[in-house]
C-alpha cells in the first residue's frame, strides 16, 4: 500500500538547490537553497548587491544558472526562455520599470493580456476586440480605470508601479516574483500596493516571492524571510524569528527593530 504523502513532502511552489551564478570571476549567487510553500507569502531581503536580483532573475528565466537546480511546482527549469518560464506559471516584475511609457495604460494591459495568452504576433482588430474586456478587468483589479486613456508617462510613479504589477497578473501566474514592487513610492501608496498584491495573491491562492528594502512592508507582509548576503542565504525564519536574530540585527537591520 502507497502511505499519502505527508504535507511536509508535497511539491513545492518553488525549490532551489545550490543555485550558482558567476559574473567573470565575480559569485552573485554562491550555493544558494530555497523552498518556498504552495500559498507563502516570502519576502527576500538584504544590502544593495546580495544577489536579490540576481535570483528573481534566475528564476524567471532572464539568466541562466551556472549550477543548481530550480523547480517550479515540481518541474524542473532548465535553459528555457522568459516566455516558456511564463507558460509554467511564473511571473515576475523588474526592479527597474518595464511599461511602454508612450502607450496608453489601456494598451499596455491589452498588450499584457495579448502575451500572456502566449501569443507576441497577430494582434488583429478582432483580438483586439476580445482582449478589452479582460483587460479594462485587469484595470479594475489594480484600480487604474481612472487613467486608462493616459500615456504611462503621464501617470504617477506608483499608478506605473501598480500597472507592472497588473501586467503581470495577465500571464495568470501561479508563482509571482516582484522584485522591489514598491520602489520609489510614497509611504502611503507603498502600504496600499502591498495590500493590493497581498489581497491579490489571497483570493487567487498565488505564491508569493517579493525583494523589498522596506523593513517595515516586509515586517507587516511576509509570512516568512529569506535574509540574502553575499550570494548566500544568510538566515531565513518567521518575522519573529529575523527580528530577533541578533546577527542580522548587526548586519542588516542595524538595530533598528
Ligand atoms: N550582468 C552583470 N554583470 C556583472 N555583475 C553583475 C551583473 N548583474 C549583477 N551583477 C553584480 O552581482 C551582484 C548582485 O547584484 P544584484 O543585482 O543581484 O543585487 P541585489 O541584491 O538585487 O541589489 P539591490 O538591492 O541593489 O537591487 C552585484 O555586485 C552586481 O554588481
Ligand atoms: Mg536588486
Amino acid at each position: 500500500m502507497t502511505a499519502a504523502p505527508a504535507p511536509g513532502n508535497a511539491a513545492a511552489a518553488l525549490e532551489v538547490r545550490g543555485l550558482v551564478k558567476r559574473f567573470g570571476q565575480f559569485v552573485a549567487l554562491d550555493g544558494v537553497d530555497l523552498r518556498v510553500a504552495p500559498r507563502e507569502v516570502r519576502a527576500v531581503i538584504g544590502p544593495n548587491g546580495a544577489g536579490k536580483t540576481t535570483l528573481i532573475n534566475v528564476l524567471g528565466g532572464q539568466l541562466v544558472a551556472d549550477r543548481g537546480t530550480v523547480e517550479v511546482h515540481g518541474r524542473r527549469l532548465g535553459r528555457q526562455h522568459p516566455h516558456q518560464v511564463a507558460k509554467l506559471g511564473v511571473g515576475r516584475t523588474f526592479q527597474i520599470s518595464s511599461t511602454f511609457r508612450r502607450m496608453t495604460v489601456l494598451d499596455n494591459m491589452l498588450y499584457a493580456h495579448h502575451a500572456g495568452g502566449g501569443r507576441w504576433f497577430g494582434l488583429d482588430a478582432a483580438r483586439l476586440r476580445r482582449l478589452r474586456e479582460p483587460a479594462i478587468a485587469g484595470l479594475e483589479t489594480i484600480g487604474l480605470t481612472h487613467c486608462a486613456d493616459q500615456v504611462v508617462d503621464d501617470v504617477s510613479h506608483g499608478d506605473r508601479k501598480r500597472l507592472e504589477f497588473g501586467m503581470v497578473l495577465a500571464t495568470r501566474p501561479t508563482l509571482l516574483l516582484l522584485d522591489e514592487p514598491t520602489a520609489g513610492m510614497g509611504l502611503g501608496e507603498r502600504q496600499e500596493l502591498i495590500e493590493l498584491v497581498l489581497s491579490v495573491a489571497r483570493e487567487r491562492g498565488l505564491t508569493l516571492v517579493f525583494v523589498e528594502h522596506d523593513i517595515d512592508a516586509v515586517f507587516r507582509a511576509a509570512e516568512s524571510i529569506t535574509v540574502m548576503a553575499l550570494g548566500r542565504v544568510f538566515a531565513e525564519g518567521t518575522p519573529d524569528e529575523i527580528a530577533g536574530n541578533a546577527e542580522v540585527q548587526e548586519i542588516y537591520l542595524g538595530g533598528r527593530r
